[in-house]
């Protein structure tokens, strides 16, 4: 690698590995995706970072409902199949390096980092109280609540008290008031003004960076107990990814700062946490964060209870990978919010690739197929057409550079197409096949109007190359591009395709849909997630392989039982006392753990089952002579119980056998 190559360094969010991934992730993927091949394509010595935020008390209780260690959740979700990581690869995604944030050299960096703050004096110990939303891994103060709910996701939170560590955040105000206001660190403008109004204006509080109600964290090597607040571990990943504080890579010099790009609702903890804590750390600050908008469906959130999350592992099977990525980034403005729908998606492929793209360049190859033989002749001749054509091309790579440079993927690709409908449109006025009726007075016209198409399929080309990359790669092979007309370089120049070169028309590149069809076939993909979101995940005990022998199952007593009477255990939050008549004449007591799942005074009367010749046990200081039996399953990770009750002409007493 060229020593003066000048360095790029883009990160995506470091996602969630709590549920499997849907179309937004996506969507921010495929777009650095797209700048980070840019960027490469100019000539710079680019790393793109993307990886997995693992810890928190999310991913605890996700894998506790689940019945696994939060490393064997995570594990699953980020190497298993269909994962984290296969989608990427699916995606054609670039990234040069994935950081998990469960990896060694990164928990080991961030100790470090905590402890760098602190002795700095930016990290105390003080008190947390307030309120916490568990989804969003925030704490909150009561004024900063919206309607009493999480002001990120609008969910509820909890009341939450805790010795912990803070960070002097509010110390840094006025450094990071300037770098919002005075630089253009962060883009989109609107965000700007967001980030100031919502939460400078109103003054930055010192922020509560560890947490002792959960474990699964990075613990604070100098006071056990405590484990590192998870943003805190999320946000360092950008520059332990590079070998900061870590051995594993000695890239921090060559590569940072970064530019992050993030969606819009974790741009507070990118443009005003992230730089504190550089400030703090005294590193360099990021060159730029730009907060991207969301997709929503309807208008409204994409949500798993609504069984309304897009799933890009079925679009790009159906409709290849290339067409997904391309519609993602040509139909939504990377900085505003953005409608999902299906007939969006279909309508793109089918106008945007099939139609234009696809058609002038099958058009193009097809017509030197058969009027050249494939070959490029060098005798060409000008016509009136040319100029106000050529214009359109001209200036068209400064024009998408100057998009890209300002993260604005879909204006690129606004210019590119431009073009491309100008080439079609040219192809009309020119009329070859006109020409072609009489080939000695018109061949050297015919053979300049298809040698301009096929040059504006090549620039388009490299242009559409960190969009949709093996499609390119399809489209210079038809064109018989070699590689030195597909640079960046060569789409400054005009006139770049040699006179000799072979074209080949191929297999489109983007068939056409058929629109009533698809719609219909996705719609009932769509009906069947919903049914299944609608419908709750039941888990049972697996049974038991074990078998017992008849005379063991013999000696157990079931007996029915009438429910004398029922109160709930003073001091107890789960258990019952019944009072029960068992046919013997003399009453029976029971204690059961059920109170979360009855209240006493509904179960008076009832004829319930139970063993009777189990040993007596004393709980709470009560005896409990046998045991309710009651039937267990799980609805959604949550345990459901029912006691099981007889028919109540069923005598006390009688023997269930
Ligand atoms: N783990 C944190 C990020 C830590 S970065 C140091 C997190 N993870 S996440 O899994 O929730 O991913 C959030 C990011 O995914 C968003 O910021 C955005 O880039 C992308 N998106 C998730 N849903 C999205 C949409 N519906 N639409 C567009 N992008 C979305 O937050």
């Amino acid at each position: 690698m060229d020593a003066t190559q000048k360095t790029f360094y883009i990160t995506t969010p470091i996602y969630y590995p709590s549920d499997k991934l849907h179309i937004g992730h996506t969507y921010c993927t495929v777009a650095t995706d797209a700048i980070a091949r840019y960027k490469r394509l100019t000539g710079y010595d680019v790393l793109f970072l993307t990886g997995t935020d693992e810890h928190g008390q999310k991913i605890e209780t996700k894998a506790k409902e689940t019945g696994v260690t939060p490393k064997e959740f995570v594990d699953r979700i980020v190497e298993g199949d269909k994962g984290v990581k296969a989608l990427w690869q699916l995606m054609n995604i670039s990234n040069d390096r994935f950081i998990r944030t469960t990896d060694d050299y990164h928990v080991a960096a961030i100790q470090r980092i905590f402890r760098r703050m602190y002795d700095k004096g930016d990290i105390y110990k003080g008190k947390y109280v307030g309120k916490y939303c568990t989804p969003c891994e925030s704490f909150w103060t009561e004024s900063q609540l919206v309607d009493g709910k999480c002001p990120d996701c609008g969910r509820p939170v909890t009341d939450a008290e805790e010795e912990a560590y803070f960070f002097r955040l509010s110390r840094y105000a006025e450094p990071v008031r300037k770098l919002l206001t005075e630089t253009d660190f962060l883009q989109p403008q609107s965000r700007v003004n967001e980030m100031v109004h919502n939460f400078l204006d109103p003054g930055l509080e010192d922020l509560c960076v560890s947490r002792t109600s959960f474990t699964w964290g990075i613990p604070v090597d100098f006071d056990p107990g405590h484990v590192v607040y998870v943003w805190v571990d999320a946000l360092s990943n950008y520059i332990t990814a590079l070998g900061y504080e870590n051995d594993r890579y000695d890239d921090y010099a060559k590569y940072w700062p970064a530019v992050h790009i993030v969606g819009k609702e974790i741009v507070r903890f990118h443009s005003i946490v992230w730089p504190a804590m550089l400030m703090s750390l005294g590193e360099l600050l990021p060159k730029h964060v730009f907060g991207h908008g969301w997709l929503v469906i309807d208008g409204g959130k994409m949500s798993k209870s609504k069984g309304n999350v897009v799933d890009p592992y079925m679009l790009a099977e159906r409709y290849g990978v290339d067409a997904l990525r391309f519609f993602l980034l040509r139909t939504f403005p990377f900085g505003s919010d953005g409608n999902f729908s299906n007939e969006l998606l279909l309508n793109t492929i089918n106008n945007d690739l099939a139609n234009d793209l696809g058609n002038l360049l099958s058009r193009s190859t097809a017509m030197m197929e058969k009027y050249f033989d494939g070959v490029i002749p060098a005798q060409r001749a000008d016509g009136a057409e040319d100029a106000p054509f050529l214009e359109v091309i001209h200036g068209l790579r400064d024009r998408y550079a100057a998009a890209m440079e300002q993260f604005a993927p879909h204006r690129a690709l606004e210019e590119v197409f431009r073009v491309i409908q100008r080439a079609n449109k040219y192809i009309d006025e020119t009329a070859p096949w006109v020409l072609a009726k009489d080939m000695e007075k018109n061949g050297a016209r015919l053979a300049a109007v298809l040698y301009n198409l096929l040059e504006s399929c090549r620039i388009v080309g490299v242009l559409l190359t960190p969009f949709i990359p093996e499609s390119c790669e399809k489209l210079f092979a038809q064109l018989g591009a070699a590689p030195d007309v597909q640079t960046w370089e060569s789409t400054a120049v005009w006139g770049a395709l040699p006179a000799g070169t072979s074209v080949k028309k191929g297999a489109a590149l983007f068939p056409r849909l058929d629109l009533k069809r698809e719609l219909e076939e996705l719609e009932a993909i769509t009906e069947a997630a919903k049914h299944a979101a609608a419908s709750p995940a039941v888990e049972l005990e697996p049974q038991s392989p074990e078998n017992v022998d008849f005379d063991t199952f013999c000696k157990s007593d079931f007996r029915a039982v009438k429910v004398k009477n029922c109160t709930a255990v003073k001091k107890s939050e789960k258990l019952l006392c019944f009072t029960l008549d068992d046919g013997t004449g003399t009453d029976r007591q029971i204690l059961s753990g059920i109170h979360k799942y009855y209240e006493p005074e509904m179960l008076i009367g009832k004829t319930l089952l139970a063993i009777v010749n189990l040993p007596p046990r004393k709980m709470m200081g009560l005896e409990s002579c046998g045991m309710l039996i009651s039937a267990v399953h799980k609805v959604d990770g949550q345990e459901k119980l029912n006691l099981v009750m007889l028919d109540d002409a069923i005598p006390a007493g009688a023997k269930m056998c």
